[in-house]
């Protein structure tokens, strides 16, 4: 089963994560600005809300890169919602991308809220979810 990791991040917070699944699952994490090279049979994808929606970098490379995706395995980082499935499946759905419904998700630390997120527990339970995904 061929794996990806693939993440985008402002500071930091899902970078973090993106780093321990990556590490979890024996691939490189890389920024969604690298495309995918051949099919990833699991794509775990790491993303953030910023005024209730994603990126527009995390859209397009859904999009992009659709011909490349076997599934999408969200994990995320929020000061609020709990799930990156709901905005992710949006896009994911208008090029017939599967989303699994297993997903991590986490507080990420967003001005002086949840301070020093995700943690280091945060991070234990990312590379446990990610083993247990394969
Ligand atoms: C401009 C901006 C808008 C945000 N909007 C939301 C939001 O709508 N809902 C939410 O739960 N978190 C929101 N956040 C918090 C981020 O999702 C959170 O800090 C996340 O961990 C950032 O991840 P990153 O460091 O990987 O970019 C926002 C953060 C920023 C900077």
């Amino acid at each position: 089963m061929k794996i990806a990791v693939r993440y985008y991040t402002r500071s930091g917070n899902t970078k973090k994560l993106a780093e321990v699944v990556a590490e979890a699952v024996a691939v490189e994490a890389k920024d969604v600005s690298v495309p995918l090279e051949d099919k990833a049979d699991v794509l775990f994808l790491g993303c953030s809300y910023y005024a209730f929606d994603i990126d527009p970098a995390v859209k397009d490379f859904i999009v992009s890169n659709k011909d490349n995706i076997g599934k999408i395995v969200c994990f995320g980082t929020s000061a609020m919602m709990k799930s990156m499935k709901k905005p992710v499946r949006k896009v994911a759905d208008t090029v017939g991308v599967a989303v699994a419904e297993e997903e991590f998700h986490c507080r990420g630390e967003f001005a002086k809220i949840h301070k020093g997120r995700p943690n280091e527990a945060d991070l234990a339970r990312a590379a446990e979810f990610a083993r247990g995904i394969l």
